[in-house]
């Protein structure tokens, strides 16, 4: 009988190797073997536990006489033993039956039970210590460090846990009702004090995409510091667009905030399947059209605002998929931001004198957010970057105009926000 450990290793395997998210990766194994269900709960708690400690885990078992690591599916399993084994919680039955698949000696294993990870750092300082500590790749560490985040170490251990999950109230409804009526299906809100459209989920997360409000369209899981984006827009009555619109959360923001018409377009067709269900479930398809199209080449007119949320690092969204952390490297940074770039100036030249863009990404390099937008606008003279109101979060060193927020001090994830005006 396959164990839960074995799951997760083969899950975490596969990952990896497609580079594909640990929730997707997930979903698919389950339902192909829905006999296993019963197991999802136990396999999450696995797989999220390995791919947020993997280097720890790694430094352990190396420590113990194994390696070199990989990202085998016996090396995953390794990963998940030593991890259970860490919290407590590995049975001396479990290690007896799995150690050997995993090339392990058993007693030395079982041992581990409960031991303090700071042991496995010891010797070790700065940056290197920080890495194996919280399984941050180096470089990435690096990057963070330059991006200035006050109190690395917490943004650190806070990316390593679940994150605050926040919804976005649909314009006309009453918040207390919907709270009242949410609370009886087992989900706790409390409304947010800085934007009258969010909610905190302070209860019952799990639960939040299952009660009949979320069928009829009455809110959307849309985190704080994403729906910050949306206001920065300021979207009312104008012509709006998110040409890199994945499942059109922005783009339906900008139609609740009162847009006059917006456009939706991203290249993957796939990503708008997802768009259209999010459109029609929030009843939003007579004000949103899709399109698929290279965002790099304007296949639109006559814009007024724009949001560009394109692909980056993700490293604001660690919380959500650390899986990430395993694969990412300095290489997919710099594509990540040529293309960021490359993106930005097609859509500030295709723009009308007046427009406005905001830029947004969900992370924190300087790499991608300033060096970007250095580069649009020394490129660029007919765009200026100007304030991007409301400001809730706080000011990147060297961009006094942009506003970033940070997990471990808004408790959303990380965003990096700027508003650039088209004055030619
Ligand atoms: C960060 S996600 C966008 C999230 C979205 N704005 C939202 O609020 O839900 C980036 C999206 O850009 C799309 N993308 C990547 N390259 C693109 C390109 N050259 N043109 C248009 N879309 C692109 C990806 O398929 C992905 O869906």
């Amino acid at each position: 009988m396959v164990l839960p450990e074995e799951v997760a290793a083969r899950i975490l395997a596969e990952t990896v190797r497609r580079r594909a998210s640990l929730r997707d990766v997930a979903v698919g194994f389950f339902s192909r073997n829905p006999e296993l269900d019963y197991m999802k709960p136990i396999v999450r708690v696995l797989t999220l536990g390995v791919a947020r400690h993997y280097l720890l885990l790694d430094r352990v078992l190396v420590s113990l006489g194994y390696g070199p690591p990989s990202h085998s599916q016996r090396w995953m399993l390794a990963r998940v033993l030593v991890y259970e084994a860490l919290s407590g919680k590995l049975k001396p039955t479990r290690a007896r039956k799995l150690a050997e698949k995993a090339g392990l000696d058993p007693d030395k294993l079982l041992e581990l039970r409960g031991a303090d990870p700071r042991e496995f750092v010891k010797g070790l300082s700065g940056l290197d210590r920080l890495s194996v500590l919280y399984s941050f790749p180096r470089w990435m560490l690096e990057e963070l460090l330059e991006a200035r985040i006050p109190d690395l170490p917490k943004l650190l251990e806070v990316l390593n846990s679940d994150p605050v999950r926040w919804i976005r109230i649909r314009p006309g409804v009453d918040r207390k009702w919907l709270a009242e009526r949410l609370q009886e299906q087992g989900v706790v809100i409390e409304p947010d004090k800085d934007l009258p459209d969010v909610a905190r989920i302070v209860k019952g997360a799990s639960e939040a995409t299952r009660t009949r409000e979320y069928q009829e369209g009455l809110y959307t899981i849309q985190d704080k510091a994403s729906t910050l984006v949306g206001w920065v827009a300021s979207p009312r009555g104008r012509v709006a667009a998110d040409p890199t619109a994945g499942a059109a959360i922005k783009a339906s923001h900008m139609a609740w905030l009162g847009a006059r018409y917006v456009v939706a377009g991203d290249v993957k067709p796939q990503r708008l399947q997802e768009a259209k269900r999010t459109l029609s479930r929030l009843g939003l398809g007579h004000i949103v059209d899709l399109a698929v199209g290279d965002a790099r080449m304007p296949y639109w007119r006559k814009l007024d605002v724009v949001i560009v949320d394109p692909p980056c690092t993700d490293i604001g969204r660690l919380q959500y998929e650390p899986e990430v952390k395993l694969w990412l490297t300095r290489g997919d940074l710099h594509y990540y931001r040529r293309l960021q770039l490359r993106i930005l100036a097609s859509v500030a030249k295709s723009l009308p004198r007046g427009a406005t863009i905001v830029y947004s990404v969900c992370t924190l390099t300087r790499s991608e957010t300033v060096w970007v937008l250095r580069r649009l606008l020394e490129t660029h003279p007919d765009v200026e970057i100007v304030e991007p109101e409301p400001v809730l979060g706080e000011r990147p060193q060297g961009l006094p105009k942009a506003q970033r927020m940070l997990p471990h001090l808004h408790k959303t994830q990380g965003f990096f926000i700027a508003k650039l005006a088209k004055i030619a």
